[in-house]
């Protein structure tokens, strides 16, 4: 397993791979891995002959307020991680590697990124999107993987790569949960003891609002109104939002006439966390 900073030494690793008729799959990460990351890496390595881990804290993406300077970093970690899952590359640059002096192209997305978190954070979908573009470019994977914590940001991928013709089979993986149901983030590194377990009113109410679908519920506002209820028993959580929208264009619904997502923003003290279900998997 190889370690390398530069958008070159990625090229000529991926180009002695395809000589050699190999498959390349890329799972995109900031780092900090935990097991949701390991989980993609276990599918790209299942699925192809090699697997690229890009593991890059990307600025673009970060609003002027947001935790750019304090989100977790640790490459030992990550590599070691990486090993043991079977990723054959990491491509960690610094950010004057992929955003030189003059960077002035960005892919942009509307409808999609107008919803849920594209609302509170209105930088953040350009940035994924022209990130996630500048390494299928440098890397040209076969395949990609993306968790479905971060549901909106892989409707979006998928939209983009359809939209721009990417010739890149885009791969969605489960969420990965702790023992006690809390979403892995890297972000939960964050939390004290006591944040930790108010940060379970995400997964509760994530397990509250499956049990209503499940049991027949079809309006999404009795759903959100309950799911709201048990958040806001817990005194340190505010929540950002908790909404059903349809599948593909991330619009809300009144009724589950169709493949929902229902997905929800919550702070815990200063930390945002995200947590969703598609009432398809249900
Ligand atoms: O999901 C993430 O970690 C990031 O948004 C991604 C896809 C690696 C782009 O920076």
């Amino acid at each position: 397993m190889k370690i390398v900073k530069t958008i070159d030494e990625v090229r000529a690793q991926v180009k002695e791979w395809r000589a050699q008729g190999l498959t390349v799959g890329l799972v995109p990460t900031m780092g900090y891995l935990h097991e949701g990351h390991a989980s993609l890496i276990d599918a790209s390595h299942r699925d192809n002959d090699r697997t690229v881990v890009s593991d890059f804290v990307n600025p673009m993406q970060f609003g002027p307020t947001e935790d750019l300077e304090s989100y977790p970093r640790d490459i030992e970690h990550d590599a070691a991680l990486v090993e043991a899952h079977g990723g054959d590359l990491i491509f960690n640059p610094e950010p004057s590697e992929m955003y030189h002096e003059g960077f002035s192209s960005f892919v942009d997305m509307t409808v999609l990124t107008q919803e849920l978190c594209g609302l509170s954070r209105p930088v953040h979908f350009r940035g994924v999107c022209t990130v996630v573009s500048k390494l299928f470019n440098i890397v040209k994977p076969d395949r990609a993987y993306f968790g479905k914590k971060d549901a909106q940001q892989l409707a979006v991928i998928r939209h983009m790569v359809d939209d721009l013709n990417m010739d890149i089979e885009i791969i969605g993986c489960p969420i990965i949960r702790e023992d006690d149901g809390l979403a892995k983030s890297s972000r939960n590194t964050y939390l004290n003891e006591a944040e930790r377990k108010a940060a379970l009113v995400l997964s509760q109410a994530i397990s509250l609002g499956k049990d209503m679908v499940s049991n027949g519920e079809k309006n999404c506002g009795t759903i959100i109104d309950a799911m709201t209820k048990h958040i806001n028993a817990e005194p340190l959580a505010k929540i950002d939002y908790v909404k059903i929208v349809d599948c593909a264009t991330m619009q809300q619904i009144k009724e589950l006439d169709r493949p929902a997502l229902c997905a929800m923003a919550v702070y815990i003290g200063k930390t945002r966390l995200i947590d969703n279900f598609f009432t398809e998997d249900v």
